[in-house]
């Protein structure tokens, strides 16, 4: 059997709590078949999904995240969930430092360490999203930024805790409705940076941490994308919000990547 690969998307602010559930069930329906020793499916819904989703879902199917957290356990915090309260409801996941955290929202990467830290104290997997904007791309400083995202966002996080660590790229220029795809050449550069930096930051288990790629993943990409050594994964947004093609581009993608000998 090949590497384990990884497939996820992020619902953002779309999607009720009633259209998350039925896409959940469609989704691990669809996908029943396919080994999790093979990969691991993931989806980060909204908040006010997250508590039906959790007890709808079959977790050793599919893996449930929450799209951001609040660092402390209780405090004067208004607005926020705490790692707690996503315990509570058996989150497995936290994804933490999405691109429209950092550029809508303005958090640091300060801000996110504490994030990631807390998660993965509180037990869960943290998945810590960089990517450079176009403006740094053209400067030609994006593995400087790369570095800079994970070596603050992973700072003083102790490594026995690096088996929940994952790692998405996520380019800003790449995101979304007015995205450009990166191409699999430059995905598959810049993931090398980002395993370089993770070995320097966990010299003996930052070569297992899984590092995805996701910006305009979509059916005419995957194959390519997924068949780069260094990607593990594939994180979607708007190709992946139904069920159907969802399934669809996983399978297209696993045979790829077995094809390239992953
Ligand atoms: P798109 O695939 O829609 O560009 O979104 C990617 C993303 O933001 C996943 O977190």
């Amino acid at each position: 059997m090949g590497k384990r690969l990884y497939f996820g998307s992020n619902l953002k602010m779309y999607k009720t709590i009633s259209q998350t559930l039925d896409y959940l069930k469609e989704l691990t329906e669809r996908t029943k078949d396919i080994s999790r020793e093979e990969i691991t499916l993931f989806i980060i819904p909204s908040y006010t999904s997250l508590e039906d989703a959790s007890r709808q879902t079959d977790h050793g199917l599919c893996l449930l995240g929450a799209q951001n957290m609040g660092w402390e356990e209780t405090g004067q915090y208004t607005g926020e969930i705490s790692p707690l309260m996503l315990n509570e409801i058996g989150m497995d996941l936290v994804m933490v430092g999405h691109s429209e955290r950092r550029h809508v929202f303005r958090e640091t990467d300060e801000e996110e360490n504490r994030k990631v830290k807390c998660a993965l104290e509180h037990g869960m997997r943290a998945l810590l999203c960089i990517g450079e904007t176009m403006e740094q791309k053209e400067f030609g400083i994006s593995p400087e930024i790369l570095r800079m995202q994970m070596k603050i966002g992973l700072h003083g996080i102790d490594p026995s805790f690096a088996d929940r660590i994952w790692v998405a790229y996520e380019p800003v220029w790449s995101i979304g409705v007015n995205g450009i795809p990166a191409s699999a050449e430059y995905a598959a550069q810049m993931h090398d940076v980002m395993k370089d930096c993770l070995k320097e930051i966990f010299p003996d288990a930052g070569e297992q941490i899984p590092c995805l790629y996701g910006g305009s993943v979509n059916p005419g990409n995957a194959r390519e994308l997924i068949s780069q050594k260094s990607v593990d994964g594939l994180f979607v947004g708007r190709s992946a919000w139904q069920a159907d093609k969802f399934d669809a581009l996983i399978r297209d993608a696993m045979e790829a990547a077995r094809a390239a000998g992953k």
